[in-house]
């Protein structure tokens, strides 16, 4: 038996940073995928076929909708832990002693603040748990995408692996995962090429937060309350030009705030910048910051926006929000 099962990449839309504060956040699925294909092998052993693991900033081509990225196996070596953790996990729900073979191609560029080994990692659940023949719902996959996080890299908020399991919006808050309703959001994401780390952008913040509380607090209760209000919109029945146009304007104050905590660069600024003057509604740093991605809301200007990130020096990415997470997509006997 094989199974090919995927799952998608993400965006934090609103609320990086904050969120750690305990404020809440909005993340969504995006249409890049990372495919896993699962069978069991005759020797016992796990075995992990990854040729195809994508990782920009090398070598990088794009046309109008395809994007191809030449693979480093450096960077590809960091994302096979979480695969690896991810087939003991459901090894140990199921048969330990069954050998297990999965074979990856991801669309994701790794290192670029996207969720790309989550999506790894809850492809590989999804796909080895149902070659088991374990009957697992997505937020349980999700649930134990977060354990694989938790294994490898120590902390996690469990944001990537949910919203790759589940897919569409998901707003975050307190260790609470609220499904928000899901609607056509034309993005276009601008990777700078590098990436920053996010355990040192966070430790960054922090010292800032320590030597001038009274300044950096409000700045986290601003970001918190544009969650809020993008939520709002997002439940909202407002008109689908008016909500962008609200969004927008969130993102760019988002944006702003996130510039006054230290973690933009003028890089991912100049691609902020660049997709507002080809006319995006709204655009900011998506992640970690220091490097790694922003986003745009393009609603009618999609390929302009990405013609002028890439200008500007990014590596444009077309995209929509994904409304489904982990697919199962063939199962041959
Ligand atoms: O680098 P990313 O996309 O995983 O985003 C990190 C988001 C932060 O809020 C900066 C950190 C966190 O753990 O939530």
């Amino acid at each position: 038996m094989r199974v090919l099962a995927s799952a998608p990449a993400k965006v934090i839309l609103f609320g990086e940073h904050s969120v750690v504060y305990g404020k809440p956040a909005i993340a969504a699925a995006i249409d890049l995928r990372t495919y896993v294909r699962a069978g069991f092998n005759e020797n016992g052993a796990i075995k992990i076929e990854a040729r195809d693991i994508k990782v920009p900033g090398l070598t990088v081509s794009f046309s109008e909708n395809e994007i191809y990225f030449e693979s480093d196996y450096g960077k590809a070596a960091e994302v096979l832990s979480y695969v690896r953790q991810a087939i003991e996990l459901v090894r140990e729900e199921a048969d330990k002693r069954k050998g297990v073979t999965v074979s990856i191609t991801s669309q994701i560029p790794v290192g670029a603040g996207l969720g790309s080994s989550a999506a790894v990692a809850i492809a590989t659940i999804g796909a080895v748990s149902r070659l088991f023949g374990l009957e697992l719902t997505r937020e349980e996959i999700g649930k134990l995408g977060h354990k694989v996080e938790l294994l490898v890299q120590g902390a996690s908020s469990g944001i990537d692996p949910t919203v790759s399991a589940l897919g569409g919006f998901i707003h975050y808050e307190n260790r609470k995962f609220e499904r928000l309703p899901f609607m056509e959001l034309p993005i276009v994401v601008g990777y700078t090429g590098s990436s920053g780390s996010t355990k040192e952008l966070v430790a960054m913040v922090r010292r800032t937060y320590e030597e001038m509380p009274e300044v950096v607090e409000p700045l986290l209760v601003a970001m918190g309350r544009i969650v809020e209000k993008a939520r709002g919109l997002l439940l909202s029945e407002v008109e689908e030009r008016a909500r962008f146009e609200e969004l927008g304007r969130l993102m760019n104050i988002n944006h702003g705030l996130l510039d006054a905590l230290g973690v933009s660069t003028k890089k991912l600024s100049e691609l902020v910048y660049a997709a507002r003057t080809a006319g995006a509604v709204g655009a900011k740093i998506t992640g970690a910051g220091g490097g790694g991605c922003m986003y745009a809301l393009a609603p009618e200007n999609q390929s302009e926006v990405a013609t002028a990130i890439k200008i500007a020096g990014g590596v444009p990415m077309i995209t929509k929000i994904s409304r489904e997470g982990l697919r199962i997509e063939e199962v041959k006997p």
